[in-house]
């Protein structure tokens, strides 16, 4: 039986601007769990320059690590109760992340389908940090002893890796129990968004066409013309679940539905059964302003004072160094480090 007390942790990366995939995936889930336990959201900008990085990148980077953080708070995340800090302002996450370098396994990280996805036809091409991600992922997790970690569905790999590492170092260091094996919260009916203008790919940031994600900074008018001229099929909605089986689209709709509502799949498709697309459009249009536009305009006055959200961090950035600290003194004495 583990005796770690319950914590959450988890992180997304300040590159381009977040999307509905993020917020029904996992921010609004961080919200629900702060009042579950306690809670620590991470803005991971050193994940952000796996991929690109130098001079041209700096003040965007910079910009997106503010945006990411006013998105958390404009979602519902507590700043007062909740720390909010970026992954750069404490180094106990890099100082972990090369300990564990040394337990994970170059056969474990080859097995890692982001990677292979994100660098593309040329590997030799990918910066060593793309390879190495999901063990900076495992420290940013471990350095607190967190004990579960709300994602979306496509991080479910990067966190059986985080439990493997977690094993070993205990395992290795003969210090049972030392590190917890952290669960993925995966829950909710949109745990996998998908592109709006393709059922079977995931809705995501790089994807080349904006008609295919709705973006949490989008207008009233951008988000329901993106709704009008998502992909369908020709078929009314169905009256039962099964129904949706086959019919990617007209799933992820419905999913999309029910996750913004609060309500589950079964209902959504109950209320909308026989219907065609374009009333249930006009519904989904109609919710998704409602509940996306006021978080857009929180961002935006949030925003109008970086100061403000750069003391936030800091702010959130001490309160996790207070916790990471002596983690990582416990963890330099398991491995021999004289400190
Ligand atoms: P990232 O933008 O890659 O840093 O992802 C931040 C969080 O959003 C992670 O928990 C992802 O699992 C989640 N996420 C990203 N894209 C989607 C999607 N299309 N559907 C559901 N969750 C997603
Ligand atoms: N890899 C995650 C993503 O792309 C982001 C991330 C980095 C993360 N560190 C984390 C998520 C720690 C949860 C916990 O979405």
């Amino acid at each position: 039986m583990s005796t770690h007390k319950q914590l959450v942790l988890s992180g997304m990366q300040p590159t381009n601007t977040l999307h509905l995939g993020n917020y029904l995936g996992a921010l609004k889930n961080w919200v629900r769990m702060q009042n579950e336990m306690p809670c620590l959201f991470c803005v991971v900008d050193m994940h952000a320059i796996t991929q690109d990085v130098g001079y041209g990148r700096r003040k965007e980077l910079t910009d997106a690590t503010r945006e990411v953080a006013a998105a958390y708070i404009a979602a519902g995340v507590d700043p007062e109760r909740t720390p909010i800090f970026n992954q750069a302002q404490v180094p106990e996450h890099a100082e972990l992340a090369w300990i564990f370098n040394c337990v994970a396994r170059l056969g474990w990280l080859d097995r890692m389908t982001q990677f292979k996805e994100k660098s593309g036809k040329h590997k030799e091409r990918a910066s060593v940090g793309l390879y190495t991600y999901p063990v900076l992922m495992a420290a940013d997790i471990l350095v607190y002893k967190a004990t579960h970690v709300p994602v979306g569905e496509d991080q479910k790999q990067h966190l059986e890796l985080s439990r493997d590492i977690a094993q070993k170092f205990n395992n290795d260091f003969q210090a049972p129990d030392f590190f917890p094996l952290p669960e993925p919260v995966i829950t909710g009916p949109a745990t996998r968004v998908m592109s709006l203008r393709d059922g079977t790919k995931k809705m995501s940031k790089s994807d080349e066409s904006d008609y295919s994600r709705i973006n949490l900074t989008d207008d009233a008018d951008a988000i329901a013309q993106k709704i009008r001229k998502a992909k369908t099929d020709p078929d009314p909605l169905p009256d039962a679940k099964k129904g949706l089986e086959g019919r990617p689209e007209a799933e992820n709709l419905i999913n999309i539905y029910a996750a913004l509502s609060d309500q589950s799949v079964d209902a959504t498709v109950a209320q909308f059964a026989g219907q065609q697309f374009s009333g249930f459009k006009n519904a989904l249009a109609d919710l998704a302003v409602a509940r996306l536009t006021p978080i857009a305009a929180e961002m935006r006055r949030l925003l109008a004072d970086p100061g403000e959200i750069d003391r936030v961090l800091k702010s959130g950035a001490d309160r996790a160094r207070a916790l990471a600290a002596p983690v990582m003194a416990e963890v330099k004495k398991l491995v021999g480090f004289i400190a």
